[in-house]
């Protein structure tokens, strides 16, 4: 009778436990990321999930450099990247701009470590910031005060970088982390598409992911000048007004097709967050 009522007061509050954390309804964050850093406008739809993207007003500048809806100058230094590309605008009035970036060269003292001769000493670790490329501290015992953090059933100490399951974000684990995904913890990956595919974004070109989950970062696009398209399926979506263009060409929402590009390589493309098609392989 104990037995009985003790695992059926279990069996309670986990369903009760999963009713209450359990979100109503989850969005695929799937090919987000471009749009968000070029600044498309979100439209929403079914149980507020965004399905498509306006980027109507995504032109880039006669002179200058576009970079998150900011045109910087001729040499001026760009903002925000990833921490680790460090990119100016370059250009004049005859050649046009374009951004030129080179990676961040570590100066710190821990270069060995870091480029792999030979691991940190036993216990210790290298300990990262959120906006930083490289590692900031070598930890080693005794630790003490040390904050960990648990995120999808593992455990990650303080300094340790994470990326939760299903987001496109960095984190690192931090002095009262409280299982919430925003900053000072985390932030979103960040692509900087514009640094070498704004042309192609306005080509209406399709991003090419790989084909892991989530799609965060494109690593590459494929544009309608270098491709061509096999076993192409349409969808009857008449009832969906959001198309996607390939260039000129226009498909609606769910059309299926292969890409093929490059040296006979081909990518599954699907219409599935339009303005763009989101193609991986
Ligand atoms: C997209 O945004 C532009 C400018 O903000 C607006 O004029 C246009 O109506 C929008 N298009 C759609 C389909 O919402
Ligand atoms: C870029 O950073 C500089 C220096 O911190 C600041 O003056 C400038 O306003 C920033 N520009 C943008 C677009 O955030
Ligand atoms: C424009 O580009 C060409 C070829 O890359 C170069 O030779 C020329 O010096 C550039 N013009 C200016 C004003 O920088
Ligand atoms: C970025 O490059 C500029 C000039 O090329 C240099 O002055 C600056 O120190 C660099 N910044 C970093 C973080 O490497
Ligand atoms: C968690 O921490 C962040 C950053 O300090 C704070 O903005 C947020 O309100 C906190 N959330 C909760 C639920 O405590
Ligand atoms: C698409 O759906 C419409 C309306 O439901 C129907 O009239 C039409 O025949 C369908 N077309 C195809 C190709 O299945
Ligand atoms: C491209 O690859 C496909 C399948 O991998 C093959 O059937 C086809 O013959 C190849 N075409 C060329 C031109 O190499």
């Amino acid at each position: 009778m104990m037995l009985v009522s003790l695992s059926s007061l279990i069996l309670l509050s986990v369903l009760s436990v999963q009713c209450f954390f359990i979100p109503p309804w989850y969005c695929d964050e799937s090919g987000k990321l471009l749009y968000e850093e070029i600044g498309c406008t979100p439209i929403k739809g079914f149980r507020n999930c965004v399905t498509s993207y306006n980027c109507s007003n995504y032109r880039l500048p006669k002179q200058g450099c576009l970079f998150e809806k900011h045109v910087y100058k001729d040499g001026e230094a760009i903002n925000d990247t990833n921490p680790c590309h460090n990119c100016t605008c370059v250009g004049n009035a005859k050649n046009g701009s374009k951004i030129e970036c080179h990676n961040v060269k570590y100066t710190g003292p821990f270069f060995p470590l870091i480029f792999g001769y030979g691991g940190p000493p036993s216990d210790c670790y290298l300990s990262y910031e959120l906006n930083k490329c490289y590692p900031s501290k070598l930890k080693c015992p005794p630790y003490k005060d040390m904050s960990i953090c648990v995120v999808d059933s593992k455990v990650y100490i303080e300094g340790e970088k994470f990326q939760p399951y299903g987001k496109c974000l960095d984190c690192v684990c931090q002095k009262g982390y409280n299982g919430t995904f925003v900053e000072p913890f985390c932030r979103k990956n960040r692509c900087d598409v514009e640094v070498r595919y704004s042309k192609q974004i306005v080509d209406n070109c399709a991003p090419l992911y790989n084909n892991n989950y989530p799609l965060c970062c494109p690593y590459d696009f494929i544009c309608p000048s270098n491709s061509k398209i096999e076993h192409l399926v349409k969808q009857n979506s008449t009832h969906h007004v959001e198309k996607c263009k390939f260039g000129t060409q226009t498909f609606n929402k769910f059309d299926r097709m292969d890409l093929v590009y490059g040296n006979n390589i081909t990518a599954n493309c699907v219409c599935s967050l339009p303005p763009l098609l989101t193609c991986r392989n």
